[in-house]
């Protein structure tokens, strides 16, 4: 049986206690931590940078899943590797070279390599890298912020791309990334994600360790 993922995104977490945040969602039994890093180009937000995910990979086990939402993300990786990156995706809309990209983020031991597509961009970007990949990240909401609603018509690309994974026979991952909750993980499940970030549906609650736990069962229901 196919066993669901849980990155709880600490973009909705407080900054201010980062730490705490992480070793609640730890307790919880997150499976990565999500780290959304923004540049305010590519997305009209800033965020954090490899210093914080330096800091983070020293108060926690739970592998660390960068999602860089930046322009020019070649010039950043040797950074966020080296702060303690587990797993790296970067946007097919903002890498030119996207191969070359993806083999160098191939080139360090230990680090998987993802590929993020936003909720306009067709999956036949993929069709020539998808087997190079580690996993790939569909965005179902426009990236930028947290707490936005859940974009419905990408629960069909979700299917389709699982097809396209199965058809290839390939050993790529389906995260996705944007408005899950307790209400639709387990659609988005169905659909062929392996692994749900969650942002707001966990840190909005009084309990985060429970949120999670919530929104595992969601999906086994
Ligand atoms: C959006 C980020 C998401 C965000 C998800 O640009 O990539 O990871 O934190 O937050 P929610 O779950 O609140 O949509
Ligand atoms: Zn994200």
């Amino acid at each position: 049986m196919r066993k669901v993922k849980i990155a709880p995104s600490i973009l909705s977490a407080n900054f201010a206690r980062l730490g705490e945040e992480v070793k609640l969602i730890e307790a919880g039994g997150a499976d990565y931590i999500h780290i959304d890093v923004m540049d305010g180009h590519f997305v009209p937000n800033i965020t954090i940078g490899p210093q914080v995910v330096k800091f983070l990979s020293k108060e926690t086990t739970v592998p660390l899943d960068v999602h860089l939402m930046i322009n020019n993300p070649d010039f950043f990786l040797d950074d966020f590797v080296a702060a303690g990156s587990n797993l790296l995706s970067v946007h097919v809309e903002a890498s030119t070279h996207l191969h070359r990209t993806i083999q160098k983020i191939k080139s360090y031991p230990n680090v998987k390599a993802g590929v993020a597509l936003n909720p306009a961009t067709a999956l036949t970007n993929l069709i020539n890298i998808l087997n190079e990949i580690d996993f790939v990240l569909i965005m179902t909401v426009n990236p930028g912020f947290g707490g936005q609603e859940f974009i419905t018509q990408m629960l069909n690309k979700i299917r389709f791309l699982k097809g396209l994974i199965k058809d290839g026979n390939l050993p790529v991952e389906i995260e996705v990334d944007g408005g899950i909750n307790i209400d639709n993980a387990k659609k988005v499940f169905d659909a062929g994600a392996d692994t749900l970030v969650a942002g707001s549906s966990i840190f909005s609650k009084s309990d985060p360790k429970k949120a999670i736990v919530d929104l595992r069962n969601a999906v086994n229901a």
